[in-house]
């Protein structure tokens, strides 16, 4: 994409998050840095199902199907269905299912092995049952040794990730606004 159709690209992201500040939590896309780090557990060493949460108009979504293999699969959770739409539009690929729900409904959804999920729902949003609740279903879903990784623009929701995952980790990136990547790992089977 040239710089010019990029910049006008990320002002109507901005817009849209903007008018839906609510719902997406962030008035901006996440960062490429973290677009990158935040696929970093993404197994590449064979064919694999992940699913994310909160696709927005797709930034983390490109980056996920660019890592994975040519038969692997993902599942993208999206309550907007305008975002949906778009996405539909600007990404066509077969291995990418869009799925207009919340990510609280995922077991209505999933009825397969998963291994691995990338995240960018707005938790602090979220009621404290509500969040527990995702967190507690993807970990049932995920096998021994996989990975839930989620960004979000503060730390304070890190502990109800060690609270159900057994190996937590945090990674600051002073951007603006500041951006915390949580990589939390299912350890025991
Ligand atoms: C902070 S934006 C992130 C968008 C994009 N992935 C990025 O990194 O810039 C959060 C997105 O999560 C969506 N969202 C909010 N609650 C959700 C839920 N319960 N399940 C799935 N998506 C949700 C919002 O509509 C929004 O598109």
């Amino acid at each position: 994409m040239t710089n010019k159709k990029n910049l006008k690209q990320k002002l109507k992201t901005s817009i849209e998050f903007s008018k839906n500040l609510f719902i997406t939590g962030a008035i901006t896309e996440t960062s490429r840095k973290v677009e990158i780090e935040i696929c970093k557990h993404i197994p590449i060493d064979r064919d694999v199902t992940v699913v994310e949460f909160g696709m927005g108009h797709g930034n983390i979504t490109k980056a996920i199907l660019d890592k994975i293999s040519p038969n692997s699969n993902l599942y993208a959770f999206e309550v907007n269905g305008e975002f949906c739409d778009y996405v539909r539009k600007s990404i066509p690929d077969d291995r990418l299912t869009i799925i207009n729900d919340g990510a609280e409904n995922m077991i209505n959804h999933l009825h397969l092995k998963i291994d691995c999920v990338i995240s960018s729902i707005p938790f602090s949003f979220f009621s404290k049952e509500k969040g527990m609740g995702i967190i507690q279903d993807a970990y049932n879903f995920l096998p021994y040794g996989s990975y839930f990784s989620q960004v979000l623009y503060t730390k304070f929701n890190f502990k109800k990730f060690q609270i159900i995952f057994d190996d937590c980790e945090i990674i600051k990136f002073r951007s603006f606004p500041t951006e915390y990547i949580y990589h939390c790992q299912k350890t025991i089977d």
